[in-house]
């Protein structure tokens, strides 16, 4: 059995950025050219800033996907293909972050197609993933399995509670990559910042490993980086 590797980089609030940054370049140093899940929400913007202010870009043949998205009837700013154009592809990469269409008529049929794309890259090298308030990772809420495979899903009050302020009403609905795709990353990188992650990173981290918290799967993958600040890690027991 592969020996499960979990490292834990601790950052100052105002390094989280340049930490995660430096933690992500590293790894994307081991892969000519990676395919890599990228989150959005308010965890990653540090990092993608920190990309922008050192003019980064990924290697020329990298493949990004977004780990997940909503379900919308029509444009919204607030989708993840409109936080990639804001945060990412327009300012830092060349390449384009595959997302799934949030108005696609057939969500069910836009995120296998989605996902199809995905697995005929061989899945990913990379996945980064931020852990939502609930302890989801993408849109694999509590009750999603380990194996659960990309899919529709009903968003969680708390998930739907996170975005509230950039929609009104939130989405009902999400498309995600499934758990099985996380697990089956070369790499995961598990980003957390703020006081209000301390308590389900810590379940995360270091509670049982169940379906209620879907980030506490991570226990079981063989190579997890958690870059987080030094709040989010203040629940931690050593
Ligand atoms: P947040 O979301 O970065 O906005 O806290 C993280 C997540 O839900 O995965």
């Amino acid at each position: 059995m592969t020996p499960k590797t979990t490292r834990i980089v601790t950052a100052e609030p105002t390094e989280f950025g340049a930490v995660a940054f430096e933690t992500l370049c590293n790894l994307l140093g081991e892969f000519d050219a990676p395919v890599v899940g990228l989150p959005t929400g308010r965890t990653p913007v540090a990092l993608y800033e920190e990309m922008t202010r050192r003019h980064f870009d990924f290697a020329a043949g990298a493949r990004l996907f977004a780990i997940d998205e909503y379900c919308t009837s029509g444009p919204h700013e607030g989708t993840n293909a409109a936080f990639f154009g804001r945060h990412l592809r327009a300012r830092v990469c060349d390449q384009s972050v595959i997302v799934p269409r949030a108005d696609a008529i057939d969500p069910e049929q836009e995120i296998q197609r989605f996902c199809v794309a995905l697995t005929g890259v061989g899945g990913f090298d990379i996945a980064v993933v931020g852990i939502g308030d609930n302890g989801h990772v993408a849109f694999n809420e509590p009750g999603s399995a380990i194996d659960s495979a990309c899919r529709v899903v009903h968003l969680a009050p708390s998930t739907r509670a996170q975005v509230a302020g950039a929609w009104d009403p939130p989405p009902e609905r999400g498309m995600t990559v499934g758990m099985a795709h996380i697990m089956a990353a070369d790499q995961v990188v598990l980003l957390a910042s703020g006081l209000a992650k301390a308590h389900i990173l810590s379940a995360a981290l270091s509670g049982p490993v169940t379906e209620r918290v879907p980030a506490s799967f991570l226990q079981l993958h063989p190579s997890v980086t958690v870059v987080s600040d030094t709040l989010a890690l203040s629940r931690q027991s050593q």
